[in-house]
């Protein structure tokens, strides 16, 4: 069992048991941090808490299931009473399922607002209240590029991710004015177990280590939002600025073929 280190800075990470997740956990524990891991899956938390004996800093397993805001606001209050208060949340806990616009159903959307959105909310409430009430903190939530304009397949993913970075936006200066700092993360295509599954070739793909880098510098920094990969991000934000018209003619090819 891996113990926590009395002294050390205290960081929450939220869907760490596989993916960008875990490899953040990791990165931060590498660099002397206490993390306090949560997810569903308990073993694959305990592996890699196991996994994580001899880094500086320690990983601890704290089973969540993100969509039930009782256990998220408990499970929080739980690892402030054994860790001691938490400096760094990331709200990374999320999921993806394509939607075939043609097909579009209730069901799917639900489950993607529930887990990305709301899931993320659950967590961000007692965060901010914690945070808030001592004047000091670092809240990390873990969007997406593909929040930026709707795209082909993701109407219930973008929709949850266009959600996050429009709520960070707007709690970024209402919490810059209690000290507390709110950084919103946009990757494109990192490689983990949700990409895996993807049929299509995924351009710019980089590793969860990288992307797990340039969080953990990111968050060091003042800026907003921590984007990557650079040049896939560089494309989404021009397409971002582009007149309907324009973006719409372009978009329409990326559309699946229906047989
Ligand atoms: N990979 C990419 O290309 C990419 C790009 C843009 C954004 N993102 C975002 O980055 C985040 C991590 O993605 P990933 O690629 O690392 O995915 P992943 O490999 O599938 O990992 C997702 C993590 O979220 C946890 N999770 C899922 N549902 C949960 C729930 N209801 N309660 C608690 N934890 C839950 C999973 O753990 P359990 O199953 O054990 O609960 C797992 O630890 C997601 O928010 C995703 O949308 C990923």
């Amino acid at each position: 069992m891996n113990e926590p280190n009395n002294n050390a800075k205290v960081a929450w990470v939220t869907g760490a048991s596989q993916g960008i997740g875990a490899a953040v956990a990791w990165r931060l524990a590498a660099d002397g941090w206490t993390v306090a891991a949560s997810a569903r899956s308990a073993e694959k938390l305990e592996a890699l808490s196991d996994e994580a004996e001899g880094l500086p800093g320690s990983i601890i397993a704290f089973e969540l299931d993100v969509t039930d805001p009782e256990a998220s606001a408990q499970v929080f209050a739980d690892i402030e009473s054994r860790l001691g208060p938490v400096d760094l949340a990331i709200l990374n806990a999320g999921t993806h399922q394509p939607i075939d616009g043609a097909e579009f159903a209730v069901e799917p959307v639900r489950k993607l607002v529930e887990v990305n959105l709301m899931g993320t909310v659950h967590c961000l409430a007692p965060v901010i209240d914690a945070f808030v009430a001592r004047e000091a903190g670092r809240i990390v939530v873990v969007a997406s590029l593909a929040g930026y304009r709707g795209l082909p397949t993701s109407s219930g993913y973008g929709a949850s991710k266009a959600g996050l970075i429009n709520m960070c936006e707007a709690l970024r200066p209402e919490l810059a004015a209690r000290n507390v700092r709110m950084f919103c993360i946009t990757p494109g295509f990192v490689k983990t177990p949700l990409t895996d599954k993807n049929p299509f070739p995924m351009p710019f793909l980089i590793d969860a280590e990288t992307a797990a880098a340039r969080i953990v510098r990111g968050v060091d920094g003042r800026g907003f939002e921590i984007t990557f990969p650079r040049r896939f991000a560089y494309i989404m934000k021009c397409l971002r600025i582009l007149p309907y018209a324009l973006y719409f003619a372009l978009i329409r090819r990326t559309v699946p073929r229906r047989d």
